[in-house]
C-alpha cells in the first residue's frame, strides 16, 4: 500500500522528508537523490538544509538527478530547472554542483539526451530517495495524462493546462512558458527505490485522490506509485480532504513503530 501521511502543514512534511533523507546521507555518504522543482518541495529542502547543518552532514558526496527540464530555454535562465534546482537545493545544501544532474533541453540533442540521462542514473547505480509533487492534472515531473507507465526520460509536449499553472512563474504570461520538456518517465521514476510525494492544498485534493484511491492509469501519471513497494504520499488536511481512507492513514500512521520510519 501507498503509506499516506497527513500532516498540519508543509513545515511538518519538510521535517519527515529531512530526517528520513538525513539518515541516508549519514548511512550512505554517496547517496543519489531524486530532486523536483515546484514549490511542494520547497520546504523539504529547507527543513534539509537545516538538519544537515545542525548534524554537521557531509554531503560532499551526495549525488543528485533532476526529474526533468523545460526545452529551448538556456539553462542560465532563473526559470530553468537548472537554475531552480541550484538555488532551492545545490546551494541551500552545499552540494556539489558537478554530482547534481539536471535533463540536457538542448534542443539541438534532445532526441538523444533522454537515454543518456537514464544511463547516467543507472550508472550511479540508480536512485535512492525520489521527491515528487503532483501536478492538478496528475502529472509527476512532466508525464503529463497518457504518458506510458513504463516510459523513460524523453522528450513530451506540455499540456496546456500545465502551462496555465506554470505561467506564475513567467510573469504569469504563459506565452512565455515552453512548449516542450524533457522528463523523467514514469518507468524511470518507479526505478527508484524509495518514492515521497508531497501535495497541499485544496488545488491538489483531486489529484491525490485519484492518485492514491483511483485505478492505477496513464490518465492519472500520480497513480503509478501504487505500484511502487515503497511510496510515500504526504499531504496536509486540504490536499487529503477527498481521501475516503483518511481515517485509516491516521491511524495506521499514529500506530508505526518510530524505528520504521518513512
Ligand atoms: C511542475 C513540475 C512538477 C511539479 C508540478 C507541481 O509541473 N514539473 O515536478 O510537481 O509542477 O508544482 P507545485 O509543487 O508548484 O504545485
Amino acid at each position: 500500500m501507498t503509506e499516506v501521511i497527513i500532516v498540519r502543514d508543509e513545515d511538518e512534511a519538510g521535517g519527515i522528508y529531512a530526517r528520513c533523507v538525513g539518515d541516508l546521507i549519514a548511512r550512505r555518504p554517496d547517496c543519489v537523490l531524486g530532486l523536483a522543482t515546484g514549490s511542494s518541495p520547497l520546504a523539504a529542502y529547507r527543513a534539509l538544509a537545516a538538519l544537515v547543518r545542525e548534524r554537521g552532514l557531509d554531503v560532499s558526496r551526495v549525488r543528485g538527478f533532476a526529474l526533468d527540464e523545460y526545452v529551448g530555454l538556456d539553462p542560465g535562465h532563473p526559470q530553468s530547472y537548472r537554475s531552480t534546482i541550484d538555488r532551492t537545493v545545490v546551494r541551500p545544501l552545499g552540494l556539489d554542483p558537478a554530482l547534481v544532474h539536471v535533463p540536457d533541453g538542448d534542443p539541438a540533442g534532445v532526441r538523444d539526451a533522454g537515454r543518456r540521462y537514464d544511463e547516467a542514473i543507472g550508472r550511479a547505480g540508480g536512485v535512492d530517495v525520489q521527491i515528487l509533487g503532483v501536478g492538478t492534472d496528475g502529472h509527476i515531473g512532466f508525464n503529463e495524462p497518457g504518458s506510458s507507465l513504463g516510459s523513460g526520460t524523453r522528450l513530451k509536449t506540455l499540456a496546456e493546462r500545465t502551462r496555465i499553472d506554470n505561467a506564475r512563474f513567467f510573469d504569469g504570461d504563459v506565452d512565455r512558458v515552453p512548449t516542450h520538456c524533457i522528463t523523467q518517465g514514469i518507468g524511470t521514476i518507479l526505478r527508484a527505490r524509495h518514492l515521497v510525494l508531497l501535495a497541499f492544498g485544496e488545488g491538489k485534493a483531486e489529484a491525490v485522490a485519484e492518485s492514491v484511491e483511483g485505478g492505477v492509469s496513464s490518465f492519472c501519471p500520480a497513480s503509478a506509485l501504487q505500484l511502487h513497494p515503497h511510496a510515500t504520499v504526504i499531504v496536509d488536511e486540504a490536499a487529503a480532504s477527498r481521501l475516503r481512507n483518511r481515517d485509516y492513514y491516521r491511524y495506521a500512521y499514529a500506530h508505526k513503530p518510530a524505528w520504521q520510519g518513512i
